[in-house]
């Protein structure tokens, strides 16, 4: 079945180790049928979520219009969301965490989220996996609280450099992930 997948980044390196992984993502899924939508969220204007809940009063999801507005319809509309990004400081990346965060206006304006599946695509320099806790716990007790399912997660450790990717299976496995929607 041909699903609509929302894949949002949070790296700001256009050759970085994230994105060559999403590319190889989206292009797996691509050829299995599905159609993507992709937001880069470090390269647009998405701020934090300012906790006024007057989500959707304005009939967009956020009062504050910046990119979140532009992103939020097809998020809503998806079958499933593909998270990617590298880890900063043991955590998710200020980009994308604006995105995340405001996922909350979904949640105050009453829309139906639920029932969507979701993955996550991280790496790091670190070669410990356990570095990758706090993207992926996140992530899990997140979608776990919008009903939505976890079917994969690409977690690679032990990269650095733009270009350290091609260096590990990281891309294979992005690609493989393809077959879990
Ligand atoms: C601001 C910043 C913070 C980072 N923090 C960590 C960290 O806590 N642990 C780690 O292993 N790597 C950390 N890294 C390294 C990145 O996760 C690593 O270089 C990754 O491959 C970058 O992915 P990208 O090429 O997709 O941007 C950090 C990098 C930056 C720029």
């Amino acid at each position: 079945m041909s699903k609509k997948i929302v894949v949002i980044t949070g790296s700001p390196r256009k050759n970085g180790n994230s994105f060559a992984m999403t590319d190889a993502f989206i292009k797996a899924a691509e050829a299995k049928g599905h159609s993507v939508t992709r937001f880069d969220a470090a390269l647009k204007k998405v701020g934090g979520c300012r906790a006024c809940e007057t989500c959707f009063k304005t009939g967009k999801a956020c009062s504050f219009d910046d990119d979140f507005n532009a992103i939020a319809p097809a998020i809503l509309e998806a079958d499933a969301v593909v998270f990617t990004m590298p880890v900063y400081w043991y955590s998710i990346p200020a980009q994308i965490k604006g995105v995340i965060d405001r996922l909350f206006s979904f949640v105050v304006g009453g829309r139906d989220i639920a029932g969507k599946e979701c993955a996550v695509i991280a790496c790091c320099e670190e070669e410990d996996l356990s570095v990758m806790d706090g993207v992926r716990v996140p992530l899990e007790r997140s979608a776990a609280l919008m009903k939505w399912t976890m079917v994969g997660e690409v977690l690679i450790p032990g990269v650095l450099n733009a270009g350290d990717i091609e260096k590990t299976d990281g891309c294979a496995q992005a690609a493989a992930l393809a077959d879990k929607f």
